[in-house]
């Protein structure tokens, strides 16, 4: 397995020479007996692996499975025993690797995945397909060898939290073009997908308490391209879509800044004034009036109708850039919608300015900036809040790798890959370290991006580096090995459809 090219590196690998499980037509899938969860994921893999095998690939629960050969067949040795034999088993318990970790075992006879949770058995299976040829990604029949190599690996993530952040309010993209992220991003195990949903262009989800935010398609994008949004039933379909590939949407809508929107279609929260529609990317123009109370009755409105469409346990309030807000506004609206959201059974997830409001701990601030110090977020560590980390210059996907670059900004810097794979999140503020970190995320802002295939070039390579930065152990990571391994990748991508970048820094096959 030394050889092998998985991302984000696993904790512990062992090769085992001679081991080599080599798919075939046999081969079944085995799950856990009697967990739905397990079966899903069960068919999930058969679906990745059936198109360049060929191969049918049952998915068979593993009890009746082996109920039923060892009555037939009692006597016949374990190594031809199908239940134990030619099969990739999924099963629950004995992991002792948290919620999100798997133990994969590769022999001759087949591969085993255990974890304690469906999450863990999810990654393992990520790793698994990763451990297979490239070929493997193929949408029709490959006729060659399908081998994985023999050997132990023992897994599970640093942080809790991996993310990416699409920006549908500069840009629409729509359901599909987000399932085709979805899909993508959970084979490098990242877990939770940010929509950044209202911004003083577009308003993007439809709310039925406040309907004009959504008519007229929630107002255009940057360079007036992109209107658009998703209504409730879109939005439910694309939190269970994501489900299903342990990715947990959260929902944001940005106050009390970038608002514009929402202040062109409801007068009433502009003072009685109709706002001008905004097509431009200016910032910081916008807030909603901290002194009137319909203020609050739509916020506790939309963030009513958002919380009950979202099972995960985050809604981000945003609170970046409200530069028209003055800083007793800002203090003032945030301790008061905190305890909305809250109400509404959320974790506030924030934009890092959220810490100028003094918030209790369980509010979650959201680092933009850059290393270095930042009194007000270490604070909030200090009084027990966790911290995202999000710092501009290494994980932001819509900064531009070069000068060259045609898409993208560049207010944070160029972001090549290895500046986007060479950071610490436990070292990017003084005074926030390893244990106040509950992630990373990799977010995409759409000033620039059209097409699903320039959401894809700005993404890859880079959201495979934040994948590792916030996955693999720090004594697991290395710029020369990773750089080899993303490599390997390129194959994939190419066999699945999705665009890349081809940077300069990566020795591609
Ligand atoms: C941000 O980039 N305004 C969070």
């Amino acid at each position: 397995m030394a050889r092998s090219s998985v991302i984000p590196a696993p904790m512990e690998v062992r090769p085992a020479q001679g081991q080599d499980f080599r798919l075939g037509p046999d081969t079944a899938i085995l799950t856990e007996p009697g967990s739905a969860r397990a079966r899903h994921i069960g068919q999930y893999l058969a679906t990745l692996l059936r198109p360049a095998t060929g191969y049918q690939i049952p998915v068979l629960d593993a009890d009746l499975a082996g109920a039923t050969t060892t009555g037939q067949e009692r006597g016949a040795s374990a190594a031809t025993t199908p239940g134990t034999a030619k099969a990739i088993s999924l099963r629950l318990g004995g992991g002792g690797l948290g919620p999100e970790g798997y133990r994969l075992n590769t022999t001759a006879d087949g591969v085993s995945v255990r974890a304690d949770a469906p999450a863990g058995l999810f990654a393992g299976v990520q790793t698994l397909r990763q451990l297979l040829p490239a070929d493997i990604e193929s949408p029709t029949p490959v006729a060659r060898e399908w081998t994985v190599p023999g050997g132990a690996i023992a897994d599970r993530p640093r942080f809790p939290y991996r993310g990416a952040m699409l920006d549908l309010a500069r840009h629409f993209h729509s359901p599909d073009e987000i399932k085709a992220f979805v899909d993508q991003i959970a084979a490098y195990k990242i877990n939770h997908l940010h929509l950044h949903l209202t911004d003083d262009q577009g308003w993007r989800i439809e709310i039925l308490s406040w309907p004009k935010l959504t008519a007229g398609d929630g107002g255009s994008g940057v360079d007036g391209a992109g209107g658009g949004y998703l209504t409730q039933a879109e939005y439910a379909d694309l939190v269970a879509y994501a489900a299903e590939r342990y990715v947990t949407v959260v929902p944001e809508i940005d106050m009390p800044g970038h608002t514009n929107a929402a202040q062109v279609a409801y007068p009433e929260l502009n003072g009685g004034v109709a706002a001008a529609p905004r097509t431009d990317p200016e910032v910081g123009y916008s807030t909603l009036r901290i002194g009137d109370e319909i203020t609050y009755a739509f916020v506790e409105d939309v963030v009513r109708e958002v919380a009950a469409l979202t099972p995960g346990p985050y809604l981000h309030v945003g609170g970046d850039e409200a530069d028209a807000t003055p800083d007793g506004d800002y203090r003032t609206f945030m301790r008061r919608i905190i305890p909305i959201v809250e109400r509404h059974g959320k974790t506030v997830l924030g934009w890092h300015e959220i810490t100028k409001a003094d918030p209790p701990a369980s509010v979650v601030p959201q680092f933009w900036g850059t290393a270095g110090a930042h009194p007000e977020v270490a604070a909030a560590a200090t009084r027990g809040a966790r911290v995202l980390m999000s710092p501009a210059n290494r994980a932001y996907l819509d900064m531009k790798y070069t000068p060259d670059t045609p898409l993208g900004l560049d207010w944070a810097g160029y972001i090549e890959v290895r500046d986007a794979y060479e950071w610490d999140p436990a070292t990017q503020i003084e005074g926030v370290g390893e244990a106040h970190v509950l992630g990373v995320e990799a977010p995409l802002w759409s000033e620039t991006v059209r097409t699903l295939a320039d959401v894809e070039t700005m993404t890859y390579p880079r959201l495979p580096a934040v994948a590792e930065v916030g996955w693999s152990a720090p004594d697991r990571r290395d710029w020369e090995s990773f750089r080899r391994r993303l490599a390997a990748h390129a194959p994939r991508w190419t066999l699945r459809g999705t665009a890349f970048h081809r940077s300069p820094q990566i020795p591609w096959e």
